[in-house]
């Protein structure tokens, strides 16, 4: 995996398996903020289902904004998990990041903000079954659904929908149209989420 610096000075890791890189090079933190922590309002005591936990940059974000959060992820590739050992993080971001790197080593860790983390490896498809608790907030974040399919079907979204709260908001970067169809026929009501690092909107939906 080849690490390089985004336009926030954030790092991001190129998958050779995908052909992509993880996140935004016009600036990888940022987009975790922007794309994730704003549009799904993140504060106090939210449960948050994480998907994709890749470098734990929407994690580390969520941390960041708020305390006494619950936050389930799930991730399939254990060499990704270890790579987040190799991440230097920004001063600004060093204490968050600590927690999110002891989270991706033990696959468990509880800050002194007692904001809880749990990573589930495995295939999300699969492990999102073994779930059974509501969520105030979804980051749904894998490859693009070109190389990454099976993680935006309405088959999917209908198992994170079941485990959201009536008006919980997932946010994801994509606008496309397939992804939105297949939100709505998994009962969510879409809206435009922000536009970062590019001209389309991301999208925001309500359970
Ligand atoms: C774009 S990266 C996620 C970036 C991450 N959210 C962050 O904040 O750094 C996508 C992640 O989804 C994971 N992934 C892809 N397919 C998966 C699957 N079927 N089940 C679980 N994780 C998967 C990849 O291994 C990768 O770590």
């Amino acid at each position: 995996m080849k690490k390089i610096k985004t336009g926030d000075n954030s790092e991001t890791i190129f998958s050779e398996e995908y052909g992509e890189h993880f996140h935004s090079v016009t600036g990888a933190y940022e987009e975790s903020v922007k794309k994730y922590i704003e549009p799904c309002k993140i504060s106090d005591g939210m449960k948050i289902l994480d998907i994709g936990f890749g470098l734990g940059y929407n994690i580390a974000a969520a941390i960041t904004a708020a305390k006494n959060l619950k936050i389930i992820s799930l991730e399939k590739d254990k060499k990704v998990l270890d790579y987040v050992q190799e991440i230097s993080a920004d001063d600004s971001l060093k204490e968050s990041y600590e927690t999110v790197k002891k989270a991706a080593r033990d696959l468990f860790c509880k800050d002194k903000s007692r904001n809880e983390i749990r990573i589930i490896l495995g295939d999300a498809r699969e492990t999102i079954k073994q779930i059974d608790e509501k969520f105030d907030a979804v980051f749904l974040d894998p490859f693009s659904p070109k190389k990454n399919p099976e993680l935006w079907t309405a088959e999917f979204f209908s198992e994170i929908h079941k485990r959201m709260r009536k008006g919980a908001i997932l946010a994801t970067y994509s606008c496309a149209g397939l992804v939105r169809r297949n939100l709505k026929q998994a009962g969510f009501e879409i809206r435009d989420g922000p536009c970062v690092g590019r001209r389309s909107p991301s999208t925001v939906a309500i359970a």
